[in-house]
């Protein structure tokens, strides 16, 4: 026996016993190995693995931030709050520490890129579709904890941007009938924006949400590997198996995907470093400018804008207006009216009219102010009710019609217009000519009626017939 059969063997035996003792070959197997995914995969299909890595430069750059930070608002001998010194000292004197901190904060923009992009891979190949629904519930659930992680995590340099910012969001609880003011309170922790917020915003962000997002990522992937993946041609490979019962359109994950997206997640940190080594703070966009001076209380910045991953949300928010409730009102008039003539269920019938009704008291007795927040609370909720709302006999874009294509165009264009009115003060106008206000109305009523029509449209567009099996070249 030569040296290197030795080994093998001892390996071998080695692995014999971890298997005795915890299924490590049979994870391997069930989740790598012998994971059938579909043969056709494309670009879109990379943002997955991609957000699973940035998921770890999060984990890993923020576990060496802590070792620095302190989550402390008390003012230094300098007359400068502790938490902002102690970002300049890893900023300036820990080594290294620039370029942790950059990767975090640049991490964070490149993680919301990298999930919208995964997410808008669902839209077009109709990802959340039967059986998949909780694989894209847990994924929404994924999204609001990464909402919640970068507004807690906003918040720790103790700029300008992240105390006002922090409190104009924790304000908008305040909004809420009856327990808002006392509800805004409990959440800071004090009546403004204090150490006792960045305390408990802190805990929040290295801690709670962390672990609850780690939990739904394996979660996601759990229910993934349950049902399979779905593909660009939206059609289910394990209805098509060989004699050994493995899907005939199915490759085993490892090795083929592994080197795939191992050569994407190359190219992806290429990209990235130029960002990181460049223009970190992303012209403003990814740390704005005014972040680079201390909270102060007492100075409230010309223009508080939320980071842009916020803004198609918070225009829909500030487009929230009382004249606003009007065409609400219409919406929900149509969609009730719609639901009722469509429909031959009595139940359903009662509930429309119901739900419609209760609407309209509540648009009618409630401030817009209140509607703004729970619109741009819903307007993130309603990606949940995709799987129930698309009624297309085809999942993916290539088979639906022109008229899904077209919505779903609409529904993208409206989305980066709201996100970029989102960015700019109240009063701003396209080359100083279009006036933002309407435009984010409209953009608004386009992005609500991509949800609120899509039984209706997905059920007259005129599908192809969906192949039996995956096409492949
Ligand atoms: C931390 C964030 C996330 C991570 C690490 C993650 C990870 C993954 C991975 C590794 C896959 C398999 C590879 C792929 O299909 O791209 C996947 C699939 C999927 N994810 Fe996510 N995901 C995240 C967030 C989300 C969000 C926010 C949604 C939607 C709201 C979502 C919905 C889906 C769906 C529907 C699939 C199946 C796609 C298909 O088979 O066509 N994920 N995810």
């Amino acid at each position: 026996m030569s040296q290197m059969d030795t080994l093998l063997d001892k390996g071998k035996q080695a692995l014999g016993w971890v298997d005795e003792r915890f299924p490590l070959t049979s994870l391997y197997k069930a989740h790598l190995s012998e994971y059938y995914a579909p043969k056709n995969f494309n670009f879109w299909y990379f943002f997955g693995s991609l957000a699973l890595l940035v998921l770890v430069n999060q984990i890993v750059t923020g576990i060496f931030l802590v070792m620095h930070y302190k989550p402390d608002a008390a003012l230094n001998a300098a007359g400068v709050p502790v938490a902002f010194a102690s970002v300049e000292y890893i900023m300036r004197d820990v080594p290294g520490g620039w370029i942790i901190r950059y990767l975090h904060s640049t991490g964070a923009s490149a993680f919301f890129i990298v999930v919208y992009l995964h997410m808008f891979r669902g839209l077009l190949y109709g990802s959340y579709r039967k059986p998949r629904e909780l694989v894209w519930l847990f994924g929404i659930a994924i999204f609001l904890c990464l909402m919640g992680e970068a507004f807690f995590g906003y918040l720790l340099p103790w700029g300008q941007m992240s105390g006002w910012g922090a409190q104009v969001i924790v304000n908008l609880f305040a909004a809420i009938p009856v327990i808002g003011p006392d509800l805004s309170i409990f959440i800071r922790g004090d009546f403004v924006v204090s150490d006792a917020t960045l305390n408990r915003f802190f805990a929040f962000h290295v801690i709670a949400i962390p672990l609850v997002l780690l939990g739904l990522v394996t979660a996601h992937l759990i229910a993934l590997h349950e049902v399979g993946s779905n593909n660009p041609d939206g059609v289910e490979i394990k209805k098509k198996k060989d004699t050994n019962g493995i899907p005939l359109d199915g490759i085993p994950f490892h090795p083929y995907y592994t080197v795939k997206d191992g050569f994407v997640a190359v190219v992806f940190l290429m990209v990235f470093s130029v960002v990181v080594f460049f223009a970190p703070e992303g012209g403003g966009y990814f740390l704005e400018y005014n972040n680079f001076v201390p909270y102060d209380a007492l100075q409230t910045p010309p223009h508080i804008a939320p980071v842009w991953y916020f803004t198609p949300f918070y225009s829909i928010l500030r487009a929230t207006t009382s004249n606003f409730m009007w065409v609400l009102g219409a919406l929900a008039l149509i969609v009730g009216g719609l639901t009722v003539v469509s429909t031959k269920s009595k139940n359903v019938k009662a509930l429309a009219v119901g739900v419609t009704a209760i609407l309209l008291a509540g648009f009618a007795l409630l401030d817009a102010k209140v509607w703004g927040v729970v619109l741009m609370g819903g307007s993130v909720m309603l990606f949940g009710l995709l799987p129930w709302l698309d009624q297309s006999p085809v999942k993916s874009v290539r088979y639906k019609g022109v008229l899904y294509a077209s919505v779903l165009s609409v529904f993208v264009v409206a989305f980066v217009l709201l996100g970029i009115l989102g960015t700019k003060a109240p009063g701003y106008a396209f080359f100083g000519l279009i006036p933002g206000e309407p435009v984010a109305a409209v953009c608004s009523v386009l992005y609500l009626a991509f949800f609120a029509f899509m039984p209706w449209y997905s059920r007259m567009d005129a599908t192809k017939p969906e192949p039996e099996r995956v096409t492949w070249k």
